[in-house]
């Protein structure tokens, strides 16, 4: 399974390339599997100040917060409250998903004792296709989400709205913008250095900043010599180093064809992989005597969670696999067994990790090929925080394909900052708004 899973420093170098040259693609319009989304914002310059509400949207979590932006440096105060989307929510019609969303809001705003005029900054974690910083259509779902009636439609005027539906005339959503981006802008209202925002989490995603000069295709009125580009990379898929595995996950999976290094790396898919491979190893005999333990056997049931908990154990005897393995619900395993299994979870983790900093690394050698500067990325996700060892893999790989330079691109934890920067970036569209840009939120 070691060698099923391995990516050579060599084929990682052969898709770094193959990335930027999707990248180019896709910021001149040709096809690409990378969509190239502009953001139409800028980094902060970290003087945005004003109280603002945030919603978060992405997972089945919901997080509200109200968040003040002092503008002089100090760090931002942010009071939140977290929400939880039964599934039926995300897999129903549209409206469903937005009244439960608005609901929430209504909630945060009765609990707080919140009123008056709030302008809401909306993180919506998924591909959008944006002509200004107010709105955006929903390009397809990922991540398993299938609501109907929301993809090509716009996703802030649904949630106004909901809103309206709900008499909340207080708030209205003045800007929308990916998960990434709000990680981004999270880290670079504080942090200067920061040009790049990553998610691993249930699923994976880059965004940069770019010259504007660089977008070919066209593009809405913006006025300005940069932006933020949401890659949407877990689309990316040349050169990738897929496996029996890989194939037969994207055919069960919620959107085949799509999202094909998501698939390779994020939270959703880790565990299902991992299992397909213990399922192979055991019907050859080679793993439980050839009997399938129970947690094994059905589809998506060996979580990404279950992953961590069996790296935590890092023993040469491996006792604590065995102890999780009867916890849960199979019976004594073989030492020999549970290091093997400990050996397929650490193959196909390793992977994930590399790929993660070979994407990484391509995304800020596109326009800093000899890293002559420092790169600071925002990164948040629960695989890059929770899962053993991610991090510090990353950061090996960096230096394999960079050398010392590779110290130059600092993976910087940012925790829960799609939130926050869905506020920064509501400042901006706000301070836009007064420096003579259009009135985000135009008509309230
Ligand atoms: C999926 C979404 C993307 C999001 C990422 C992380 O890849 O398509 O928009 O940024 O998950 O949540």
């Amino acid at each position: 399974m070691r060698r099923t899973f391995a990516v050579s420093t060599a084929r990682l170098r052969i898709m770094m390339e193959a990335f930027r040259g999707e990248m180019r693609r896709g910021l001149n319009g040709k096809p690409s599997s990378l969509r190239m989304l502009p953001a139409y914002v800028d980094r902060p310059t970290g003087r945005e100040r004003g109280t603002f509400l945030a919603l978060d949207l992405g997972g089945t979590n919901v997080r509200v917060l109200q968040v003040d932006l002092p503008g002089d440096g100090r760090l931002p105060v942010c009071a939140e409250d977290r929400f939880v989307l039964s599934r039926d929510k995300v897999t129903a019609d549209g409206s469903v998903l937005f009244g439960a969303l608005a609901r929430f809001i209504g909630r945060f705003l009765r609990e707080r004792r919140l009123s008056g005029r709030l302008p809401l900054g909306f993180t919506f974690s998924f591909p959008l296709r944006q002509a200004s910083i107010a709105g955006g259509e929903l390009i397809a779902w990922t991540k398993g989400w299938t609501a109907e009636g929301v993809v090509g439609r716009d996703v802030a005027a649904l949630l106004n709205r909901a809103l309206a539906a709900e008499r909340i005339s207080g708030v209205r959503v003045v800007s929308l913008n990916n998960d990434t981006t709000g990680t981004l802008m999270a880290r670079a209202y504080l942090d200067p250095d920061c040009d790049a925002g990553c998610i691993l989490g249930t699923g994976t995603n880059i965004c940069y900043r770019e010259r504007t000069s660089e977008i070919r295709k066209p593009v809405g009125p913006h006025g300005r010599d940069h932006m933020i580009i949401n890659m949407e990379s877990g689309n990316f898929n040349a050169v990738l180093p897929r496996n029996r595995f890989d194939v037969l996950l994207d055919r069960s999976s919620a959107n085949p064809g799509l999202q094909a290094e998501e698939k390779m790396v994020s939270g959703k898919y880790l565990g299902e992989l991992a299992r397909m491979a213990v399922v192979e190893l055991c019907g050859r005999g080679r793993l439980f005597g050839g009997r399938l333990p129970e947690i094994f056997s059905r589809r998506e049931a060996f979580g990404s969670e279950r992953l961590s908990e069996i790296e935590k154990d890092d023993s040469a005897s491996a006792d604590g696999v065995r102890e999780f393995l009867w916890d849960w619900g199979a019976r004594p395993a073989a030492a020999g067994d549970a290091r093997l299994l400990r050996d397929v979870v650490r193959a196909v983790s390793g992977r994930a990790a590399r790929l993660a900093a070979a994407t990484l690394g391509a995304t800020v050698t596109k326009n800093d090929p000899a890293l002559e500067a420092k790169h600071s990325i925002a990164v948040d996700g629960s695989v890059f925080h929770k899962y053993p060892g991610f991090k510090a893999r990353m950061e090996e790989t960096l230096r394999e394909l960079f050398g010392g330079r590779g110290g130059r691109i600092a993976l910087a934890p940012m925790r829960d900052g799609s939130g926050l920067g869905a506020a920064v970036i509501a400042a901006v569209a706000a301070e836009s708004a007064k420096t003579g840009g259009k009135k985000p939120g135009a008509g309230w």
